[in-house]
């Protein structure tokens, strides 16, 4: 009979059949008689035997890994005492190459291998994303993005997909990417939050995920040049419901994610021990925190002397201090009522403490802040005398003011970093990791 055609996941229902699979030799061995593959194809890891007539071919001598191979055999369920990806193996009974890789100094495995340069490495993305633990992080990045959506879905937020090439600052001028659009000055988007607030009277609650840009001058392990944004804003609500509603997504998208068995094997392969976070998470203030930080000797250095010394109120906490106290504390830490001198224009400030702003961050243990939020301010006067303060000209964000001209509400939103959450949840030492092609300061390729 003519084989079945399948993916590698697709073939457990096919055992005892004859089936065609295309691939990528991962790992080969050979050996006098026989030949052992472990194909790849992206959904998943096969093994494939190759023996008497199958391994005895020119084609089967010369071949490398990472050649593209046909393979038509029998799915057999492996040995009594042996193991396979999907406890499965293919006998294979006919077999071609269909693209070969080069061997010797050329070979794959002869242009990099873990203790390369980390600049041979990111030069080389291309290739290193066909290995087992960059493709783990990509396949979850990909179901993550899913889990979000469809828990997005069942809480109502509805998707727009909000422009990219803009011409206002949502977060403050200095890390402006600024381009030449028709003779006019534009910008890549730094957050679509903006835009996020102007679809509320006409869609409700919505939410979007978007590249944005910022000209980080800085090299650090969570700070990307692009990175993609999932933005949400909600009409109707106070500051206790955005905390609320943030810690109901983000478990929620956990456990959608780890209900699929694969992507829970892969988060355990990733991060072995991974426990979803337990809600409601630690809120803490902001004052707090400093107090916190000066009571647990996690000091910070002065800003124009280099100086180290204890933190004072009105300190935007810095990196190292921030991520310092939440690996102590390790738990998810709502961060909140950040001065609102370090915040940007449209937080909103606490009614009857105005110094403070309605505004928190997310810390997760082992890489800091992953979400950044706030109420906005809902009163147009008010917009106007924020825009003053900050010195931004109002007439570029007219569309921004409508959206309080005509019948304002009390909304508040929030941005969370994939790449920053995925740095979190399969512990990867940086957010470079968690990106398909990253950018960072100096680097665009490949
Ligand atoms: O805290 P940020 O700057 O907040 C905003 O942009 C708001 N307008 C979002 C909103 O309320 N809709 O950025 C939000 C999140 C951060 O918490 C962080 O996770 C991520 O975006 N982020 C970055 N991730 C990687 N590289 C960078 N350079 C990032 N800058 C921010
Ligand atoms: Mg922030």
């Amino acid at each position: 009979p003519k084989p079945t055609r399948s993916k590698i996941e697709g073939l457990q229902p096919l055992r005892e059949q004859r089936v065609r699979v295309f691939g990528w030799v991962h790992r080969l061995r050979q050996q006098k008689e026989m030949t052992f593959i472990v194909l790849r194809d992206g959904t998943g890891f096969l093994q494939c035997i190759l023996a008497g007539r199958c391994a005895q071919t020119y084609d089967a001598l010369i071949l490398t890994t990472e050649s593209t191979v046909e393979l038509v055999g029998t799915v057999q369920p492996v040995p009594e005492g042996k193991t396979a990806p999907g406890g499965h193996e293919l006998i294979v009974d006919f077999w071609r190459t269909l693209g070969a890789a080069p061997g010797g100094d050329d070979a794959f495995n002869n242009r990099f291998n873990e203790q390369s340069d980390a600049s041979v490495l990111a030069d080389l993305r291309h290739l290193t994303i066909r290995g087992e633990t960059a493709a783990a992080v990509l396949h979850v990045r990909a179901a993550v993005l899913n889990a979000f959506r469809t828990t997005f879905v069942k809480h109502s937020l509805t998707e727009v997909t909000p422009p990219c090439m803009v011409q206002t600052q949502v977060e403050g001028g200095s890390t402006l990417f600024e381009f030449d659009y028709y003779g006019q000055k534009a910008y890549l988007t730094q957050s679509s939050q903006l835009y996020l607030e102007t679809c509320l009277p006409s869609l409700g609650d919505v939410f979007c995920i978007q590249e944005s840009f910022r000209a980080e001058k800085s090299l650090t392990r969570r700070h990307l040049s692009e990175y993609t944004h999932l933005e949400a804003e909600l009409c109707f609500i106070t500051f206790d419901d955005l905390m609320t509603h943030i810690e109901n997504i983000i478990c929620e998208t956990i456990d959608v994610l780890l209900s699929d068995p694969r992507m829970a094997e892969l988060v355990q392969m990733l991060n072995p021990g991974f426990k979803p976070p337990k809600r409601p998470f630690l809120r803490m203030d902001y004052r707090d925190a400093i107090k916190y930080l000066n009571d647990h000797g996690i000091q910070r250095p002065d800003e124009v002397t280099g100086e180290i010394g204890d933190h004072v109120i009105g300190d935007d906490i810095a990196e190292a201090a921030e991520r310092q106290m939440t690996d102590q504390l390790n738990v998810p830490i709502f961060l909140n009522k950040f001065p609102k001198e370090i915040k940007a224009f449209y937080m909103k400030p606490i009614p009857g403490d105005p110094k403070y702003t309605e505004s928190v961050d997310l810390l997760m243990p082992g890489v800091g802040e992953i979400v950044g939020g706030s109420m906005r301010i809902a009163d147009m006067q008010e917009l106007l005398k924020a825009y003053k303060r900050e010195g931004i000209d109002p007439e570029p964000y007219y569309w921004f003011t409508d959206q309080r001209k005509y019948g304002t509400c009390e909304h508040g939103g929030y941005g969370l970093g994939v790449e920053r959450f995925l740095a979190w949840l399969t512990k990867r030492w940086t957010v470079r990791e968690c990106s398909l092609y990253p950018r960072w300061m100096g680097r665009a390729t490949p």
